[in-house]
């Protein structure tokens, strides 16, 4: 699959000025246009997936982009498991990958009790 952002004289839609605003990815700046989601934003600089799925450690981006699935999730200014595919870029937003390992199963959060 190729993602890319089309030049502004490509879109039938005529878009207005384009503002471009610049996002950091994990350090790397990665640049967008206002109006954009985080995940827009992403997408449209060819990056695919920036999340881990707890159990495989499978990469994740957009899945449903409208809210649902959760896959898209990342760290926004610190804010953790907000969805890129909802929240509106803004020029300077420190942008972490998350990958969450499994917890261990205890006896609190294991139903089945002991499996050694
Ligand atoms: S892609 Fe499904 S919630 Fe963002």
């Amino acid at each position: 699959m190729v993602s890319r952002r089309l030049p502004a004289t490509d879109d039938r839609i005529v878009p207005g000025t384009e503002d471009a605003l610049s996002i950091d990815l994990d350090g790397t700046p990665v640049d967008g246009l206002r109006g954009q989601t985080i995940a827009g934003v992403l997408l449209g600089s060819g990056v695919l997936a920036w999340r881990r799925t707890s159990g495989s450690g499978k990469p994740r981006g957009v899945f449903c982009g409208i809210g649902v699935c959760f896959d898209c999730i990342v760290t926004v200014n610190g804010q953790r498991d907000v969805r890129a595919c909802q929240r509106r870029a803004a020029d300077g937003d420190r942008i972490e990958t998350q990958h969450d390992a499994l917890p261990e199963p205890t006896t609190e959060n294991d139903p089945f009790g002991d499996r050694t």
